[in-house]
């Protein structure tokens, strides 16, 4: 028996995909309104994006025992990510079988199994059916297969990031992530252990298109204008070093930071490059906040030498890496964005802690996750809210239906600029918008694409 339900194309309002010139929507340059305001090219980019190819659902920390669970979604669908009685990391619809209400309508916790709060049915965290109260009223085996909870058929994990993905000819995730990887070894193991715990999130809701959160994971541009007031407040005390983002200012394409695209949507803005090579280069970058002097010193009086390797650990790490379509790594977060509608989104921050591998001892980890926590606070309040004003007024703007376009074309045409190196990786000056160029023919591939998805249930 097979335990696959193939879906093929699923029913949505755009109908036959034909109705849509993609490739007058997204030009090389330009992209049309209607790509961040038409409902129907929303609910087609619900599966052909979100499920039609590999996307983010949680961290492994989230559910490090047996039975652990958090509730997350892919796409639209909500979903249990499971650590079931086996280990194996399921990722359930949460989604009752019987008349389709939520079945757990927790956040997060540990349980061998669901029982629906509607009639009462009860689900393993396998996902199979258990038990159904009175089983004499129904006629029919309640052992069918078809009773079983509905999941992701292929649930992958690059060290510790878990994806899904209903699409059965998606490459396995290693190699969809392609060259991405290499950046995001660096971004963990620069933490003892190679590794990072995630803890509680900056939590934002914005009305405005997913996609605009995503345009702007890779720019350069808007960082001086938009972040101005948090940069004259970083750099408000700041001695000989400037502090924060503002390498940004005066004439960033000249600064050895750059940008690189790396294949099938994925990108990164390398910041690193302009930090001075010496222990304690990322922690000079910090702001001001409560506390650090105190912890600056206490850390000098407690490792001499090794103090300031120590407090770098606690710095935001200069880097952003967008993986397509709703992942970020920025600073020390993992930051999630979370379609709600055409017009609605969540953007979620999660902090990560260092863990304890015995290099540092506990005293000294528990010491920089506190002061990690004052560091992740800064850009998500500070920062964050320019960015959703952006967002939010660039939704307002795109109501006017005469003017269609918006321009991604900086960059564009100008000699030796834009480099394409030999791994096929792309690279290009901090501001420009080649990232959004490329990430946007990965979207249009797969808006043009008739998936092969399935959902899974146990047989
Ligand atoms: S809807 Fe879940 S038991 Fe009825
Ligand atoms: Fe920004």
């Amino acid at each position: 028996m097979t335990a696959l339900e193939k879906i093929g194309a699923p029913p949505t309002r755009l109908g036959d995909t034909a109705l849509y010139d993609w490739e007058y929507l997204v030009q090389e340059d330009r992209a049309h309104r209607l790509i961040y305001t038409d409902p129907a090219i929303f609910e087609a980019e619900m599966t052909r994006i979100f499920g039609g190819t590999w996307t983010y659902l949680a961290h492994e920390s989230e559910i490090p025992n047996i039975n652990d669970f958090i509730t997350r979604r892919l796409g639209l669908r909500p979903l249990i990510i499971a650590r079931d009685a086996e280990g194996k990391i399921r990722a359930l619809y949460n989604r009752c079988t019987h008349r389709g209400t939520t079945l757990c309508r927790f956040d997060k916790g540990n349980s061998k199994s669901f029982q629906c709060p509607y009639h009462g049915w009860n689900f393993l965290n396998s996902g199979r059916l258990r038990g159904v109260p009175w089983p004499d009223g129904y006629a029919d085996d309640m052992r069918d297969p078809k009773y079983n909870l509905a999941q992701v058929p292929r649930v992958e994990s690059y060290r510790g990031f878990i994806f899904g993905t209903l699409n059965l000819d998606s490459l396995p995730l290693i190699e969809h992530l392609g060259p991405i990887v290499t950046v995001i070894d660096e971004w963990l193991d620069r933490n003892p252990g190679g590794q990072v715990v995630v803890c509680e999130a900056n939590r934002f809701r914005f009305k405005a298109n997913w996609k605009l959160a995503y345009d702007n994971s890779c720019d350069g541009y808007h960082v001086a204008y938009s972040h101005r007031s948090l940069l004259e407040t970083e750099n408000r005390f700041a001695g000989e070093n400037a502090k924060g983002m503002a390498y940004y200012r005066n004439s960033p394409d000249t600064q050895p930071m750059y940008m690189r695209y790396t294949g099938r949507g994925n990108h990164y803005k390398d910041k690193r490059p302009n930090l001075e090579k010496r222990a304690g280069g990322l922690w000079a970058l910090e702001s001001a906040h409560p506390g650090m002097e105190h912890y600056e010193a206490d850390f000098i009086s407690r490792y001499g030498d090794r103090a300031f390797s120590l407090l770098d650990l606690a710095g935001s790490e200069p880097v952003n890496i967008n993986v397509f379509p709703n992942l970020s790594l920025l600073g020390n977060h993992i930051q999630v964005f979370e379609p709600i509608s055409v017009e609605e989104t969540n953007a979620i921050w999660y902090g990560t802690m260092i863990v304890d591998d015995g290099s540092i001892g506990t005293d000294g980890v528990r010491d920089i996750n506190a002061l990690r926590m004052r560091t992740q606070e800064g850009f998500p309040n500070f920062g964050e809210v320019d960015d959703i004003a952006n967002f939010e007024q660039i939704q307002r703007g795109l109501m006017a239906i005469e003017d269609e376009w918006v321009y991604m074309h900086r960059g564009l045409g100008i000699p030796d600029r834009v480099k394409t190196n030999a791994d096929g990786t792309i690279t290009a000056p901090a501001t420009d918008e080649a990232f959004m160029r490329e990430h946007f023919k990965e979207w249009k591939r797969l808006m043009q694409t008739r998936a092969n998805l399935a959902i899974r249930r146990e047989p």
